[in-house]
């Protein structure tokens, strides 16, 4: 197991590309699976998370190929049945059912667990399909979905959370090869599912309101095959960004989509921080004090879940109380342990994290739970005196592209290493 040594206390300086977003190369990928033709994606992160996405295609009988940031899957002769395994273990791969089911009207894969951040159920995505026409069933593990015929309908897709994105990306792939038109409400507005409806449209598939709650899908006979390039990464970029302020560093962001990232910058700038946009790019730096802020965590175009442990390390560098909210993932506070560790004083409280801010960082070593806690740590360890190690870092490598690289071009003193 790898893990990342540290040396904090330098401000990051320089510029850095933004890559794919990993959200939405998923459920592209998944996507692949609904047309017999060759599809080629562009732009894709080097991930983990993808690299197993290509497994599970091949899995299912596609032929996938990886190189560098592009991915080429031709899904000429595929199965419906999942490797039990291999799905279970990656959360986003819950997508490739709607695919199957548009395709092979027949779907069945391991039903995903829950995780760290929640309990994360999919009953949501079920009923969509269900009220699509197909039948579910729940056999040793597995979800069953099947259906004679697909028909258009409407489909409402709130939850207690607001919408569901993977639900929306599911429901949406399904749709497009259903007899007739589907509406669904309540849809998720998240840029990542506007990604996937344009790569459907670009197959062939014919869908309008996406990025809106309602999102209307006329089915069509058949797909065929697309090019696509993947939108930039809004939480890559508000990671960096929120790893330039935190070191009191200026960082420029190439190929950002500050469209895509308001509440994240606006929560910025509340905090103090200058953000200058230019083009594509985003020049982050710190302009006198820093500032409490409070947050809550909500559906796009709200402040996302994915950014909150990040945002809570500036928070902690901040003097004063700064209260984050989470409503998305009940349990997304792992990391607030892993902090204290650094000397950052956070209580928690139901739902909310109440940062009191202002006292020094100094290293420690830390234990990574998820991937957006993982990322967080690693922005503490910069901001902190002395030496911080990350231990598993594997969460990293499923949603970062060369994170220890990026950083290290930015002058951060940051070295991988083996873990004894
Ligand atoms: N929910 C239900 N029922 C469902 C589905 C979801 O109650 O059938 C609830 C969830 O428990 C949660 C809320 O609805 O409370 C939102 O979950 P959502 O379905 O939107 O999450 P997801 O689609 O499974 C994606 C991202 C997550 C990101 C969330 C929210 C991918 C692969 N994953 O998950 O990304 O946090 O949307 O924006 O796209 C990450 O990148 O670190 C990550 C966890």
């Amino acid at each position: 197991m790898q893990s990342l040594l540290i040396k904090g206390g330098v401000p990051l300086r320089g510029e850095v590309q933004i890559s794919g977003a990993k959200n939405a190369a998923l459920p592209l990928m998944a996507a692949t699976l609904l047309t017999d033709e060759p599809c080629v994606i562009r732009n894709v992160p080097e991930l983990s998370d993808v690299k197993f996405m290509g497994r599970i295609l091949q899995s299912l009988g596609a032929e996938v190929e990886i190189s560098g940031n592009t991915v080429r899957v031709h899904a000429r002769k595929i199965k419906s049945v999942g490797d039990y395994e291999l799905i279970r273990q990656m959360r986003g791969s819950v997508c490739i059912m709607g695919a199957l089911l548009g395709r092979l009207r027949r779907a069945t894969v391991s039903l995903p667990g829950g995780c760290v951040i929640g309990a994360r159920p999919i009953n949501l995505h079920l009923k969509g399909f269900a009220a699509l026409g197909a039948k579910i069933a729940i056999e040793a593990g597995y979800v069953n979905v099947t259906a004679k015929k697909l028909s258009g309908a409407e489909v409402f897709l709130g939850g207690r959370a607001g919408s569901t994105v993977l639900g929306t990306a599911n429901v949406m792939m399904a749709a497009t090869l259903a007899e007739g038109v589907t509406t669904i409400e309540s849809a998720a507005c998240e840029p990542e599912v506007v990604d996937l409806a344009d790569f459907l449209i670009a197959m062939g598939a014919k869908i309008s309101g996406a990025g809106s709650p309602t999102i209307t899908i006329t089915g069509v006979k058949k797909l065929h095959g697309a090019e696509h390039e993947v939108i930039p990464d809004r939480i890559e970029a508000a990671t960096y960004a929120i790893a330039a302020a935190c070191t009191n560093g200026s960082v420029v962001l190439r190929g950002a989509r500050a469209d895509h990232m308001h509440a994240i910058l606006d929560k910025m700038r509340e905090s103090g921080v200058k953000v200058e946009r230019s083009g594509t790019s985003l020049h982050i730096s710190r302009k006198g004090k820093l500032k409490p802020v409070d947050i809550t965590t909500l559906p796009y175009s709200g402040f996302p879940t994915d950014a909150q442990a990040q945002m809570m390390v500036l928070m902690a560098l901040t003097p004063g109380i700064s209260i984050i909210t989470e409503r998305i993932f009940e349990a997304r506070f792992m990391h607030v342990s892993e902090l204290a560790r650094l000397g950052a004083d956070i209580e928690i409280e139901g739902p909310s994290a109440i940062v009191k801010g202002g006292k020094p960082l100094s290293g420690a070593p830390v234990m990574a739970s998820d991937l957006r806690a993982s990322a967080a740590l690693v922005i503490a360890g910069l901001a902190a005196r002395g030496t911080t190690e990350v231990q598993r870092i594997y969460h990293l490598d499923r949603g970062y592209e060369n994170i220890d690289g990026k950083l290290r071009a930015l002058g951060a003193r940051i070295q991988r290493v083996d873990a004894k």
